[in-house]
């Protein structure tokens, strides 16, 4: 393995998740979108943070706690659980895991907001307008939908209170030359201009605190204990206080501002808009990218808790197993755009592309060395032209993968990983091993298409391994590759030619069963 880099460093962040909901898919493709990446540049030789966490104060968290007789924290302790083990189930290789109710994050908050404070970024004043308390979010009265709120369509509360408010309106030019000035900071284009769209009308101040008397669950103002701190500017903080703003600053200063930042498109004015405001009037470097992807419609219809269709990955991963899970969701739609889940859909996928492509070949090649080598990789001699086109392919596909990650389309890296495997399949179907080891018994040709066989299936898991960590490892353990596919690095070991001759290779067991689509319920 090549040292790493210390310079190149990349940091990756989901949002952090409501506490108090039930983990749904939605949860789990951001999160499997942000290790695959995670994953895949630490096998590029990056020295990666990966933080995932979740968002536990405000008003729904304080109410489910009461409804259900126990402290808000007691609660929050609780119901993390259901995202932790589900990351673990999930294979999320996560560097660490923020929740806001921490000491470390309540610290930076409160830091955060008595500089801004002290510096007349935060000032206060009277709020008149709407408040949705659902959202926890102020209205104003051009913003209401038929008086209702713009986002949720449900009733809101006229109120007038004391509040403090950060000087966001002033940032506002900043912002849009920021935004025309890099092209990557907000992702796909279309949302980019989405958010530019919006910024051609004023920007207001943000309320930054609530009022104890309504909520108490909340991080307090540190200049001003009547006062929480508004969710949004608390939980927009996690980015910087879990890689140790204000504490850990080398470690800090290591990974920002090189972060991406992963959010569904729900989302985006809060990353877009809040969020670099807040970080330039506290002095920091706004992060490299914020992309946001689309939302996962099931069976053709929107995911609610009334239509009793939210998909639970758990189950999920029960059905389909783990990996079957993280590649369907990265395949099936490019990761900016609205994708649908249907149990068809996933079957079929998991038939062709699993089963058949891929776990096939890995069978039958494996099954081949065992029945004519017994179980010996065998050393390949001078390779023909349709050799060289095998090595061609993989040679062509690895800048490719990198290529398509960059630009974060998931579905398009795996087309490529797919190339390889079509082109080994048709390999196997041109040369017909079967035939030279019953007809010619020529075994040094029989030997060279075998071991170009297994050698692209190395490479395949070797590029598997971001997406499907577990499928990967195991056919690197089927090869017989001593030393783990984690240790390994794409410089070194994404060259033709790695897999070793005389290694012992395991009997094959299916990669992928076939799945029945009439034994499927879910
Ligand atoms: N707590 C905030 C985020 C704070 S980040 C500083 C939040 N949490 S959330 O629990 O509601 O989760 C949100 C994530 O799930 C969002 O990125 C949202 O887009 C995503 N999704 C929710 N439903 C979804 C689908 N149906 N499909 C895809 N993603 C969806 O918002």
């Amino acid at each position: 393995m090549t040292p790493l880099k210390p310079e190149r460093a990349f940091y990756i962040t989901t949002p952090i998740y409501y506490v108090n909901d039930v983990p749904h898919i939605g949860h789990a493709y951001t999160t499997i979108a942000a290790d695959i990446l995670a994953r895949y540049k630490r096998l590029e030789g990056y020295h990666v943070f990966f933080l995932t966490g979740t968002d536990e104060h405000g008003q729904k968290m304080e109410k489910a706690a009461q409804e259900r007789g126990v402290d808000p924290q007691t609660h929050c302790d609780e119901m993390v659980q259901r995202f932790q083990s589900l990351w673990q189930r999930l294979n999320i290789s996560n560097n660490d895991f923020i929740r806001t109710t921490e000491p470390r994050h309540k610290k930076v908050v409160q830091k955060v907001l008595q500089d801004l404070f002290d510096r007349g970024e935060i000032y206060q004043d009277v709020y008149q307008g709407w408040y949705c308390i659902p959202c926890e979010r102020f209205w104003t009265e051009k913003d209401l939908l038929e008086g209702k709120c713009p986002d949720c369509l449900r009733p809101v509360i006229e109120i007038s209170e004391n509040n403090y408010f950060f000087r966001m309106s002033k940032y506002q030019q900043w912002l849009i030359e920021h935004i025309e000035n890099n092209e990557r900071f907000v992702l796909p284009r279309s949302r980019r201009n989405e958010i530019l769209g919006f910024l051609r009308s004023p920007l207001e101040d943000l309320c930054v605190s609530r009022p104890k008397k309504r909520l108490k669950w909340g991080i307090e103002i540190p200049f001003d204990t009547d006062y929480v701190t508004y969710v949004w500017f608390d939980a927009l903080i996690n980015y910087v206080s879990g890689i140790g703003f204000g504490s850990r600053e080398d470690r800090f200063s290591q990974f920002w501002p090189e972060a991406i930042h992963l959010i569904g498109k729900d989302i985006l004015t809060t990353h877009a808009i809040y969020w670099p405001t807040m970080l330039r009037a506290a002095g920091l470097i706004p992060p490299q990218t914020v992309f946001a992807h689309g939302w996962w419609t099931i069976e053709g219809k929107k995911m609610s808790k009334s239509l009793q269709n939210v998909v639970e990955p758990n189950r999920l991963i029960d059905v389909y197993g783990v990996d079957a899970v993280r590649y369907f969701l990265m395949r099936e739609v490019p990761f900016g755009t609205d994708g649908d889940f249907s149990r068809s859909a996933m079957v079929h996928r998991i038939n062709s592309d699993l089963a058949n492509d891929l776990g096939n070949l890995f069978s039958r090649a494996l099954s081949m060395v065992v029945r004519y080598f017994d179980g010996f990789v065998p050393k390949p001699s001078l390779p023909q032209a349709v050799d060289r086109e095998l090595e061609e392919v993989s040679k062509k596909v690895f800048p490719q993968v990198s290529r398509h990650l960059e630009d974060l389309a998931f579905n398009k890296a795996l087309a490529s990983i797919w190339e390889i495997v079509s082109a080994a399949n048709k390999y196997v179907d041109e040369t017909a091993p079967w035939s030279l080891a019953k007809e010619t018994k020529d075994r040094p040709r029989l030997g060279t298409v075998l071991y170009q066989t297994l050698e692209s299936l190395r490479l395949v898991a070797l590029l598997l391994a971001a997406f499907m960590p577990s499928t990967s490892e195991r056919m690197w353990s089927h090869l017989n590759v001593e030393e783990p596919i984690w240790g390994k690095n794409f410089e070194m070991d994404g060259t033709w030619g790695g897999l070793k001759p005389g290694a012992k290779v395991v009997k094959p067991t299916p990669l992928f069963p076939r799945i029945d689509p009439a034994s499927i319920t879910l």
